[in-house]
Formats: C-alpha cells, sequence, structure tokens
C-alpha cells in the first residue's frame, strides 16, 4: 500500500476531510413561524435511543425555534434538491417564509409541531432531550422519536460537503468489504 506524502495543513480546514453529511434540512416552527435551514454538522450519539447531536450557531433564526420549541424535523434531500439546499442556507427565516420561497410542502408530523418537507427523502421528527451543550457549544442533542422514510431507492443520492462551497454527490455503493464486517463492531 502506499504512503502519501504530505504538508502542512490548515487546522480550522480540516472540515473539508471530516464533514461526512449527508446534509440535512431542518424544519422547525415556534409560535406561529415555521422555518428551515441547511445543516451539515451533525453526528450521530446512540441507536436506543436513537441520539444525534447537531450544532446551530446562535446567530441563525432556527437556534430560537429549536431551543423554545425542544423539537424539529431533520430531512434528507436527494441531489434534485441541491440548488434549493444551498439557497435555504444562504438566506433567513427572520425575514422570508423559506416554504412558500423555495415552493417546499409543509406536512404534519405525528410526535412534533414541527412541519415535515414533503419534497425530502425522509422526515425524522425529533426531540431536544438534552440543552445543557447549547450556551457553551451551540450543540443540540436530539432523540428521533418518528422517522418516515420512502420505500425507494433504497440508498438515495445524497449531498455531502466539503466546505468553501464544493459539494459531493453520493455515488455507486458496494458491499465488497462486507464478509470483513463484524456487525458487533459496527
Ligand atoms: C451546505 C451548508 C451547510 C450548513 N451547515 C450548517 C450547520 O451545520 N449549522 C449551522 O448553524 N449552519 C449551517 N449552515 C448555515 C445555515 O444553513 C444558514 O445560516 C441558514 O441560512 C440559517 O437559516 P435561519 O436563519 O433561517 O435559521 C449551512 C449552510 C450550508 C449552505
Amino acid at each position: 500500500m502506499k504512503a502519501y506524502a504530505k504538508q502542512d495543513f490548515p487546522v480550522s480546514d480540516v472540515r473539508r476531510f471530516l464533514e461526512p453529511g449527508p446534509i440535512v434540512l431542518v424544519s422547525s416552527a415556534w409560535r406561529g413561524k415555521t422555518n428551515i435551514m441547511t445543516m451539515g454538522w451533525h453526528m450521530i450519539m446512540g441507536f436506543q435511543p436513537s441520539l444525534v447531536g447537531c450544532y446551530i450557531w446562535s446567530e441563525n433564526f432556527s437556534f430560537d425555534l429549536v431551543r423554545r420549541s425542544r423539537q424539529c424535523v431533520i430531512n434528507v434531500p436527494t441531489t434534485d434538491l441541491g440548488a434549493t439546499v444551498v439557497d435555504i442556507g444562504n438566506s433567513s427565516g427572520r425575514h422570508i417564509d423559506k416554504f412558500a420561497k423555495f415552493s417546499l410542502t409543509a406536512q404534519a408530523g405525528s410526535e412534533v409541531d414541527a412541519p415535515l418537507i414533503a419534497e425530502c427523502f425522509a422526515n425524522f421528527e425529533c426531540r431536544l432531550v438534552d440543552s445543557s451543550l447549547i450556551r457553551r457549544y451551540s450543540l443540540f442533542v436530539l432523540e428521533v422519536v418518528k422517522a418516515h422514510v420512502a420505500r425507494a431507492p433504497r440508498y438515495p443520492r445524497t449531498i455531502h460537503y466539503h466546505g468553501d462551497g464544493v459539494f459531493m454527490l453520493s455515488g455507486p455503493n458496494t458491499s465488497k468489504w462486507r464478509k470483513r464486517f463484524n456487525p458487533h463492531m459496527l
């Protein structure tokens, strides 16, 4: 196996290699206002309960909506929504109704008041279960309490972000390492 020759790299830019995606749209609602934000900084924190940690910048309108309502929906868009995903991330719901502006359909969920986005492949209804890290790190710990997923395709083409305006679109899957894989080790 080949070893790579390397050079110093700015630590502030390692996101280019670490951000896994997929990019998601987080929808929220509070006191009659709904909103959507684009999000790349999320991570799985547990399976049972199903926990997701995510970073929401305190300047975002969504920050207060999610913090106050203690709910949101994580929506997974596919590549056909790429331009909309970027436009949602480059505007603030403080000034516009993003559902109307981007012609997206708000659907009622069953566990939370925040709307699902019908045009997304999957919708995960979430409750904020730990707010203790918000003040210090803007880190919201969410529990997925209900999941809605389209039947097909099994592996949707999702959008992933390298930073600096560069995106990767998910490509072909492979099972060629499956025999080496120990499910107990995940
Ligand atoms: C690809 C992409 C990924 C983003 N990821 C995040 C993120 O993980 N956390 C965050 O706070 N903002 C993120 N943003 C920025 C927000 O989406 C942006 O500030 C948004 O306009 C906030 O909307 P709001 O003010 O209506 O809540 C991202 C933007 C883009 C384009």
